[in-house]
């Protein structure tokens, strides 16, 4: 079933011709919340490619590239990532010339394309398509350990019935009545099943063909994760994530033919079971036919592109806080998409979504038992493990959104890791399963408060950082320093924002673009900015609280737990904690002979196309043959702008240093989905008195 490319391509392109008779595929599925994928997909795959949407999109594209740091190490990147090479600049000149047979298809290829990078930073989104229709089966999988013989297979989630039929109330009958023979209406029996084969073969090519599109992430491992159910935390409850098997992006597969072995059963079910798609709000609200369909959703509105910030008149502006000197730092995974009022929620792959369908709840029955302490807060939740010897951080999310609710987050943070302390704990696990990153100051301030003050806290508690040197923005610091346009210190490329390699003001004068070192990557000549230093401290200055002396917890006794999903701000907190004092990190789940690592994607810090356009606008450079256009669709972009240097090595990107998990976690049927399980197994496993301590292997 997943998801060979051409595949793909062919039936949506035997679609569209099998749709040419139907005069509008949009009006069937108007209003409608559940339609089949085929519906769905005629709709979506409705609209030709028009040459002037082509070249707008590869036009933003290759201007965007020389912003993304990553280019040039992408072309092939260096062991143990060799698998990952792409050349952007070469795929953009053939999707510029393919013929597609919808704009749909041309947007699936270029993100697709993106995607071979493995860089939950270098994103294309389209509202027009992405996750315009979820969809989903009611059959999450996990990978577990058969505790009678140590195998590892894959399983429905044991907890797959009670969520399905909890989030799916309006459509479950559809899938039970699908079922056949002895399942007909019987799907509750399926949960827990052992899966044997997926249309027809090993489950692991499935896991595999997905992880291999699946982009987000260098590690494969990590990408093999994103095949099953998982839990996390957003900024105000505990979610599912029911996995890729089991919720898709796009409507591009039909059905799914599963071979089974039901709990406590010696004979083996075969059946089919169809895909069901469901429409998000937008595409609930406004597709009455094509052509409301293209003009509400798909053509770029206030909230695509950029804007001076010195037009007061411009409808948009770009810093959404409402003090900018702070919005700069958590804009990771703030690509300027807010559509609406609701609080944004960040999706483990870093899209931000404030779409109310996205979430799913993890079950009342699996979460802990013991309420959290009264500091939790938001993403941050404490609990205390069985004799308050442990004490758990679950921290899902280092976003906060805005200058208040950083700094009570920061605030929070200390409150409640004292809280266990003076509670008797002095071992301490941070599960940050499902953390895709978010203020990058939150990350050097946990890292500072866990580990004490320090040469390694103190003054640099994140990664030194280098931002890339491309024509176009050297000459976005040129306009900056010499016509003093950004008198408020708003830019990304003032100066005044940044430190040099020894923690100093750089000079204000000074193109700081132009002093850094020029280097041979691939055989590509690049630029990149002088080393830039910590960014953070005083915390009194930027988050205002001032952090204790004295460590919080022994290093010796801190796990730091998660499923590979721990990237950007949790990637920076992770290695610097491990690497540089030998806290130990787990990944729980996931093939035993597949190495498992802690973070897939560090960077530093990502900017997306919306404030790259307000940067080239505010320098007033928009006129410039090197600057990207306005997007015309209703898109999405984002790159790496700055990569952190490494612990180890710290003269090469992090980014592509290694990260192996000191601890691969199996999970079984009792703990798959139940944090606490997992919690308690691993306090006595790895935090008893006996545990021996192994310091991280650089
Ligand atoms: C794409 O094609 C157009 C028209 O042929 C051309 O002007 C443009 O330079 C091409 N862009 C790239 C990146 O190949
Ligand atoms: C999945 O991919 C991994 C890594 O390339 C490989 O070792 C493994 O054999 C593959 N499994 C299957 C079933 O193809
Ligand atoms: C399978 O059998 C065991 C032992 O009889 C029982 O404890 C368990 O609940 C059964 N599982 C299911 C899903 O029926
Ligand atoms: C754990 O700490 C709490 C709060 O201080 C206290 O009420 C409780 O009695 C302690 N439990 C044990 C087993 O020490
Ligand atoms: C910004 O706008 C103000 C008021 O229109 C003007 O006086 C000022 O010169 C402008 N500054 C820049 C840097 O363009
Ligand atoms: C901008 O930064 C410079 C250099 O740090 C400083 O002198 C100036 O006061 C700042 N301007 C504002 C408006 O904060
Ligand atoms: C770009 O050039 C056009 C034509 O010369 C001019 O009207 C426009 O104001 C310029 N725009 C900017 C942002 O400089
Ligand atoms: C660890 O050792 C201490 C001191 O010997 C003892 O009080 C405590 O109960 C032990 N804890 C565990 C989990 O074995």
């Amino acid at each position: 079933m997943l998801i060979f490319w051409l595949t793909i391509f062919s039936l949506v392109a035997n679609y569209v011709e099998s749709a040419v008779i139907t005069a509008d595929p949009c009006t069937v599925i108007s209003g409608k919340d559940w339609v089949s994928p085929a519906e769905a997909r005629a709709c979506m795959t409705a609209f030709p490619l028009e040459p002037q949407a082509r070249a707008n999109v590869i036009e933003v594209v290759s201007k965007m590239l020389p912003f993304h740091a990553s280019e040039n190490y992408q072309l092939q990147a260096p062991p143990p990532f060799e698998k990952i090479h792409v050349n952007l600049a070469s795929e953009l000149v053939r999707l510029n010339t393919t013929q597609y047979s919808s704009e749909f298809e041309f947007h699936l290829d270029m993100q697709r394309t993106m995607q071979r990078a493995n860089d939950g930073h270098f994103t294309m989104y389209n509202y027009c398509y992405d996750r315009l229709y979820h969809t989903f089966i009611p059959l999450p999988l996990v990978f577990l350990t058969d505790e009678s013989n140590g195998k590892r297979d894959v399983f429905i989630a044991p907890e797959a019935f009670k969520v399905a039929s909890e989030e799916f109330k309006d459509q479950i009958e559809f899938w039970q009545n699908g079922l056949p023979g002895i399942l007909k209406g019987n799907l509750a029996s399926l949960s827990g099943s052992k899966v044997l084969l997926i249309d027809g073969e090993d489950p692991l090519i499935a896991v595999n063909d997905s992880a291999n599109v699946k982009g987000v992430s260098q590690a494969f491992a990590t990408r093999q994760n994103y095949f099953f159910a998982s839990y996390g935390h957003d900024l105000e409850d505990w979610t599912y994530n029911m996995g890729d098997f089991a919720h898709q992006a796009y409507p591009i597969v039909d059905s799914v033919q599963l071979t089974v072995q039901r709990p406590n059963n010696t004979q083996t079910d075969v059946f089919t079971i169809p895909y069901r798609a469901r429409a998000n709000v937008l595409a609930k609200e406004h597709i009455k036919d094509l052509s409301s369909y293209r003009q509400k959703i798909c053509i770029a509105d206030e909230n695509t592109n950029g804007a001076d910030r010195n037009d007061t008149s411009a409808s948009s502006q770009s810093d959404p806080d409402e003090n900018p000197e702070i919005a700069f730092l958590h804009q990771e995974y703030e690509p300027g998409l807010e559509l609406s009022k609701s609080p944004m929620r960040i999706q483990r792959d870093g899209i931000p979504s404030d779409l109310p369908d996205m979430d799913i709840a993890l079950p009342e029955d699996l979460r802990p038992k013991s309420d959290p302490l009264d500091e939790s807060h938001g993403a941050a939740q404490f609990f205390m493990l069985d004799g308050n010897k442990t004490g758990v951080l679950l921290y899902g999310s280092f976003f906060a959104r805005g200058r208040r609710a950083t700094r009570l987050v920061a605030r929070r943070l200390l409150q409640g890791l004292q809280k266990l302390k003076d509670d008797g704990a002095d071992r301490l696990i941070v599960d940050v399963t499902n953390n895709g990153g978010g203020a990058i100051r939150l990350s050097h301030w946990l890292h500072r408060i866990l580990m004490g003050y320090s040469d390694k806290t103190y003054p640099q508690a994140g990664l030194d950082t280098t931002a890339r040197a491309g024509p176009l923005a050297q000459i976005i610091v040129e306009q900056i320093i010499t016509k003093d346009l950004d008198p408020r210190n708003r830019s990304r490329y003032n100066p005044a924002r940044w430190r040099n390699a020894q923690h100093r003001p750089l000079p204000l004068n000074k193109n700081w673009l132009k002093t850094g070192p020029k280097l041979m990557i691939n055989g590509k000549y690049d630029a990149f900015s002088e080393r830039l230093g910590q960014e953070a401290q005083p915390f009194r200055d930027t988050l205002g609280i001032d952090p204790p002396q004295e460590r919080l917890f022994d290093p010796k006794n801190i796990l730091i737990l998660s499923n590979g999903v721990c990237f950007s701000s949790c990637g920076l907190f992770s290695v610097r904690m491990a690497k540089s004092h030998g806290v130990r990190t787990v990944v729980a789940g996931g093939q035993n002979n597949i190495r498992q690592e802690y973070t897939g994607m560090i960077g530093a810090q990502v900017i997306n196309f919306k404030d790259i356009d307000t940067e080239v606008k505010s320098a007033k450079l928009k006129n410039h043959t090197l600057a990207p256009p306005d997007f015309l669709s209703r898109s999405a972009m984002s790159v790496t702008w700055r990569l952190g240097y490494g612990v180890n090595n710290p003269n090469e990107p992090e980014e592509w240093q290694p990260h192996w998990a000191d601890i691969a976690f199996p999970l079984t049927l009792s703990t798959v989905n139940n944090p606490e399980a997992i919690w308690k197994a691993l306090a006595s496993q790895y935090l008893g008195n006996n545990t021996l301590f192994r310091v991280q292997k650089p």
